[in-house]
């Protein structure tokens, strides 16, 4: 098949590549003129596992090509991915400006009487898809016929890659069975279930699962919290839960809460729309504020622990919004830092991330310095908080903590330390809604914890 993909995000380019290596010939184009350039010359702007290898091998190839003018690859192709952007606006709704211009540049279709696919990979409100064919139905004129299809995408940042080879399953809402077909078709080398459903329920599908990973993240940070409160262990807990097949172990995990590009904006116009129809979703909208608290529950934890943060210097491990990315787009640790600066205007904040930092000294006040490495943020630091999960953190030793730092106080938001391993040796470690004396992660056998 010809395919076009438009928007090279980690999404449009990771949907290029991965169907460039199944065999079609992929047109991926972004109006983005510098990144599309850094793609022609074999440079893949994202930290994702697996996607340089796969695009260059692709491009080497013949099968995968890059360009910035769409109409051109419009006209061509039988199947278009749309996966531009859809950020929130300035209210946190949806904007679906990106894919409203995608659509006004499709002009030129030529009269040739062949059916076109569009399909919306980008994730989008309720009612997009219907929206997006009468827009395009005003534009089209003769015998160009194109059906939009809704297929959105779930794969993850930090295994796109692996997502798209192996997906958990395939949705696609169609409104004609050839379309549906011919889709399926598509995707007939990939493993994962194909679900086939019209395009309402496809757009809703996506948001849904956002929604339901939130309100479970959500509810293990109440949890945590109340364990704390009660003197029990949450880790312990949640290993319970999870071990419940009608519970499953997944998004179980207490921390610093949910963030990224994606669950914020999609619990917020899941909301927003719901209220707008009538049917409140009352659950989602408590697990939205009970995110918020988060941040400032840890500023509290660390209060607790270290007198007159206002004077003190302290050390953040992890900035990105998930360990394997360098994506910072409304991460937990933007919320954490204001909050830090807002409670405490005169705290010294070093940080570090073993992807992110790029884009963090892009993003953040000046007056976060931005480290090399963890040894480099937490020198002098009169305490640390670990914000990101990598499991690179878990290599640092008691002693380290205790030689770089000035008080070794860390403050695991993310309990990825064995705490009780460090505070036997002299580290202070608090975890989230965590016994410190019940032995970490570390410490546990393979697959005793599989959070
Ligand atoms: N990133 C993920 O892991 C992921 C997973 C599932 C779904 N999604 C959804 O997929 C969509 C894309 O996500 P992303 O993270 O790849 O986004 P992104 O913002 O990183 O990339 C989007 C790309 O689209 C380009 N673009 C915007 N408007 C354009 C236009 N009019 N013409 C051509 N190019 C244009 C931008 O330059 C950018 O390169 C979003 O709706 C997102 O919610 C993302």
């Amino acid at each position: 098949m010809k395919i076009a993909v438009v928007g090279a995000g980690v999404t449009g380019l990771t949907l290029s590549a991965g169907f460039a290596e199944l065999g079609h010939t992929v047109r991926c184009v972004d109006g983005d003129s510098g990144k599309i350039a850094q793609l022609s010359q074999g440079i893949v702007p994202y930290r994702e596992p697996g996607l340089e290898s796969l695009v260059l091998r692709n491009v080497a190839a013949g099968r995968l090509g890059f360009g910035n003018e769409p109409s051109g690859v419009l006209n061509e192709a039988e199947l278009l991915f749309i996966a531009v952007g859809t950020p929130a606006d300035e209210r946190g709704d949806m904007s679906l400006a990106s894919l409203w211009k995608v659509i006004d540049r499709i002009e030129a279709w030529p009269d040739d009487g062949r059916k076109r696919l569009i399909a919306i990979s980008s994730t989008v409100p309720v009612g997009t898809a219907e929206r997006t064919e009468s827009r395009l139905r005003g534009r089209l004129t003769g015998r160009c016929e194109a059906e939009v299809v809704s297929i959105p995408e779930f794969m993850r940042e930090g295994r796109a890659v692996r997502d798209f080879f192996e997906p958990t399953r395939i949705v696609i809402g169609a409104v004609s069975a050839e379309a549906a077909d011919r889709l399926t078709q598509l995707h007939r080398r990939l493993p994962g279930p194909i679900v086939t459903t019209d395009r309402r329920s496809a757009e809703l599908a996506k948001l849904a699962a956002n929604a339901c990973l939130a309100v479970k993240i959500s509810f293990a940070n109440e949890m945590a919290a109340f364990a704390e409160q009660v003197g029990a262990d949450y880790p312990s807990v949640a290993q319970s839960l999870g071990l419940d097949p009608r519970i499953g172990p997944y998004f179980l995990e207490a921390g610093l809460g949910f963030g990224g590009s994606s669950m914020p904006r999609d619990t917020h116009a899941l909301v927003r729309m719901a209220d707008d129809a009538g049917a409140p979703q009352t659950l989602v909208e408590a697990a939205v504020r009970a995110n918020a608290m988060l941040p400032l529950r840890m500023v509290r934890k660390l209060e607790a622990a270290l007198s007159d943060p206002g004077r003190r210097k302290v050390a953040l491990l992890g900035l990105a919004c998930k360990p394997g990315t360098d994506d910072m787009r409304d991460a937990p640790s933007l919320r954490l830092i204001a909050e830090l600066n807002r409670r405490h205007p005169g705290i010294a904040l070093t940080a570090y991330d073993p992807e992110a930092g790029a884009v963090a000294r892009k993003i953040l006040p000046a007056s976060v310095a931005i480290c090399e490495s963890a040894e480099e943020a937490l020198r002098g630091a009169d305490a640390a908080i670990v914000v990101t999960g990598w499991s690179e953190f878990r290599q640092i030793q008691a002693e380290d903590f205790k030689s770089w730092m000035s008080r070794p106080i860390i403050m695991d938001g993310r309990n990825v330390l064995d705490a009780a391993g460090l505070n036997a040796q002299g580290v202070v470690c608090i975890g989230v809604g965590r016994l410190p004396s019940i032995p970490g992660p570390s410490s546990r056998k393979a697959g005793e914890l599989a959070l």
